[in-house]
């Protein structure tokens, strides 16, 4: 971290010493005020319900711009990684910190190809499962059940179990959300193919029967790749927060991935797409594109708890960048299945164009974000509703595992313990029942 010549001087209306805080400044983005010796010096805590204005960690994997609607992988564009990488690349990068040139990405890919396969057992332990169950609540079990098959890297404080974990969980999470699925759906597993891509298996595992052959459509193998990229990480969310302070424990790798998961599944975050689409099915059978104003006027009724799903989001007061490539690949998908008049991309467009054009929207910086269009994608791959927030935290786990490892090799790190303003009664004595 580079300190910066500036400090903030802390003072107080009753008259107590003010004090110095260190400034330090970013690679990009706003500096940091250090108030690590705030309590020790002052003996009160900062109050910041929501994290609205604390860096909860110093990174160098993600950049987010909410101004500008700029997103950075490792000082990359989105815009260039989505175009001129495939998903594995974008996950040596997440964690290695480099784009691998050609022997590392031959090396890389092998890795993670041999590593698809779930151990056996798994599937006995996924049988317990009811077939109605969500698969989030599927996949969080399955997850957190890593760690009791892989003992042999559950060392968080070994470098080398923390990087064959990572190359574990980005292998195996296909393969996991797959099963989830064929199991609700009463069908046979599939076994994943070595001599195919990473969204190619997936594919394959998620559509392919073992009855006949299956071939994945390239259009279609791109866009699911492209999802990956794009949730592939995005700083300090919600259920990578959770992530870390779970991992800050010194609990497994496993265990902490399993805990992201289970953020992820909330529909103010990783639940949005899911959630987002629901509510364009509900607005078309309510009557479709007509019934937008309707449906606006109650998103604006602040007596309704009506949002719009897919837009708004807590660092993006502007287009998020993703939600503009999935717009694209949103295009592509249709167009290579003949589905260009799909009615729920219609109506998705004519509302975003409303919202865009409504003062509430506009004067609270509300603009679609990747969950908007990426449930119409899916839907068009055949991929249900209720699996969209499990292809997220497919996408997510290298984010996750790479902001796992940064913190658990940062000097710095400490386990998480927040602080918090005590509102409730003072010190009271325990009356007998009868008093009570
Ligand atoms: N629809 C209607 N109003 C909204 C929406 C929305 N989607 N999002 C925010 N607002 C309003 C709020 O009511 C609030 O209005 P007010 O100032 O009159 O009270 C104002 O905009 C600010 O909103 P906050 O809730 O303070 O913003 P916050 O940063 O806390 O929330 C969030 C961000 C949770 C993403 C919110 O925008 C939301 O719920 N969006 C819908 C869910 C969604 O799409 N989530 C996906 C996030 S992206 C991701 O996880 C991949």
């Amino acid at each position: 971290m580079t300190p910066s010549d500036v400090k903030a001087t802390l003072s107080f209306s009753d008259g107590s010493p003010s004090i110095d805080l260190p400034l330090y400044k970013g690679s990009i983005g706003p500096d940091v005020i250090d108030i690590r010796k705030l309590y020790g010096q002052t003996g009160k805590f900062t109050y910041d319900p929501g994290f609205l204005s604390t860096a909860s960690c110093a990174s160098t994997i993600t950049y987010i711009d909410g101004d500008k609607g700029e997103l950075l992988y490792r000082g990359y564009p989105i815009e260039q990684l989505a175009q001129q990488c495939d998903f594995l690349e974008v996950c040596y990068l997440l964690i290695y910190g480099e784009l691998p040139n050609t022997e590392q990405r031959t090396t890389f890919t092998k890795t993670i190809t041999y590593h698809t396969m779930v151990n056996e057992q798994m599937q006995f332990f996924l049988r317990g499962f009811r077939r109605d169950a969500h698969p989030m609540a599927v996949l969080t079990g399955l997850v957190g059940a890593l760690s009791a098959f892989y003992h042999d890297s559950t060392d968080v404080q070994n470098a080398r179990h923390r990087e064959i974990a990572a190359h574990r969980l980005i292998a195996k999470m296909p393969t996991l959300v797959a099963m989830a699925y064929k199991y609700g759906m009463g069908q046979p597993y599939m076994y994943p193919r070595n001599d195919l891509s990473y969204s190619a298996n997936f594919m394959r595992m998620m559509f392919a029967t073992p009855c006949e052959d299956y071939k994945p459509n390239d259009v279609l193998v791109r866009a699911i790749d492209r999802i990956f990229i794009l949730h592939a990480d995005h700083e300090q969310n919600a259920s990578t927060s959770t992530v870390r302070l779970c991992g800050s424990s010194g609990t497994n790798p496993f265990a902490a991935i399993a805990a992201g998961v289970a953020c992820l599944w909330g529909p103010a975050h990783g639940g949005a797409n899911e959630a987002c689409l629901n509510m364009l099915e509900d607005i078309q059978r309510m009557g479709g594109v007509e019934k937008i104003g309707e449906f606006v006027k109650q998103v604006k009724d602040k007596n309704s708890s009506v949002k719009l799903m897919g837009f708004g989001h807590r660092v993006y007061k502007n287009y998020d960048p993703r939600a503009k490539l999935m717009r694209e690949t949103c295009h592509e998908v249709l167009g290579a299945l003949g589905l260009g008049n799909d009615p729920l991309f219609k109506l998705a467009m004519a509302l975003e164009k409303i919202a865009l054009e409504d003062d509430y929207f506009v004067s609270r910086k509300l603009y679609p974000n990747v969950d908007y269009y990426s449930g119409i994608v899916q839907r068009a791959i055949g991929v249900p509703v209720s699996l969209f927030t499990a292809v997220f935290a497919l996408a997510r786990t290298v984010g996750w595992i790479a902001q796992l490892n940064e913190m658990i090799g940062d000097p710095e790190y400490k386990i998480g313990r927040p602080r918090q303003l005590f509102v409730g009664s003072a010190r009271r004595d325990v009356k007998p029942v009868a008093q009570r």
